[in-house]
């Protein structure tokens, strides 16, 4: 059977990226990781995080896969760097989508939604200030949101209280793109939607981190040409259930496992 690509997250938000992969790469098998037991990883040190996505790499490495997406911004920004010089495996990271709500703005006004971990990485600051320039990026920690998506509290009341507490500060100061620096969030896209004004556009990496997951396979020459019917694997230390909502597969192979 073909290698698998491997995906972790610190739960169940990197599954947002894992369907963008398997709709640009249908014959790819792949293994997901949610971590959720030790979610959030956004409210962590930077050490420990990078053990966190050590622990998850090795055990895809175990499971045998080709390929590592680190399907979590907090993650990225704090390990990638250390990921890829240890291990000879590539890796695909997902960073907060800074270059295209640069280019997209009008206002020169653009609000970031990311975790604690995210907004205070060195690779964030970086990256802002390499193609932010002449933008007013105004970040917002969206401090709880993990938790709830975690709980499959996606629709609630608390959410969107909470939302509108994150939302309301950034559209005073008239942005007109939101970013979403948190693989969970895109989940929040239909609350978002409801919340935001019509000028406002929500700008995630899903498809990037696909379309760049396609190029760099085929870089290495690891596409699957196999022709059967894909094999994906899931899984957590924590639920079960949410993720076959989450990706709208009731019957998909979602396995508890102590990692
Ligand atoms: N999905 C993770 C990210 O993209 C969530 C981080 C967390 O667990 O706080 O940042």
């Amino acid at each position: 059977m073909p290698k698998p690509i491997g995906i972790f997250d610190s739960g169940v938000g990197g599954t947002s990226i894992w369907k963008e992969v398997v709709k640009m790469l249908p014959k790819e098998n792949t293994v997901y990781l949610a971590d959720s037991a030790n979610a959030p990883y956004g409210e962590k040190s930077k050490e420990e995080i990078l053990g966190l996505s050590i622990k998850n790499t090795e055990l895809l490495l175990d499971l045998g896969c080709k390929m590592i997406i680190v399907a979590c911004n907090t993650a990225t920004t704090n390990a990638i760097d250390y990921l890829r010089s240890h291990y000879s495996v590539p890796f695909i990271g997902i960073e907060p989508a800074i270059k295209p709500a640069a280019l997209h703005t009008k206002t020169k006004k653009v609000g970031v939604l990311a975790t604690k971990g995210t907004l205070s990485s060195s690779l964030f600051h970086n990256t802002s200030k390499l193609f932010a320039e002449g933008i007013n990026v105004i970040e917002q920690e969206g401090k709880g949101l993990v938790e709830l998506i975690e709980a499959g509290k996606i629709q609630s009341k608390e959410m969107k209280t909470l939302l509108n507490g994150f939302l309301q500060p950034m559209l005073d100061q008239n942005i007109d793109c939101l970013v979403l620096g948190c693989t969970h969030y895109p989940y929040l896209i239909p609350v978002l939607k409801d919340m935001l004004p019509e000028n406002v556009n929500i700008i995630d990496s899903g498809e990037a981190v696909a379309r760049q997951t396609q190029a760099v396979l085929d870089r290495y020459n690891l596409l699957s040409t196999a022709d059967g019917k894909p094999n994906h694997i899931f899984y957590t230390n924590k639920d079960t259930e949410i993720i076959k909502q989450l990706i709208g597969r009731p019957s998909a192979k979602v396995s508890f496992l102590d990692f």
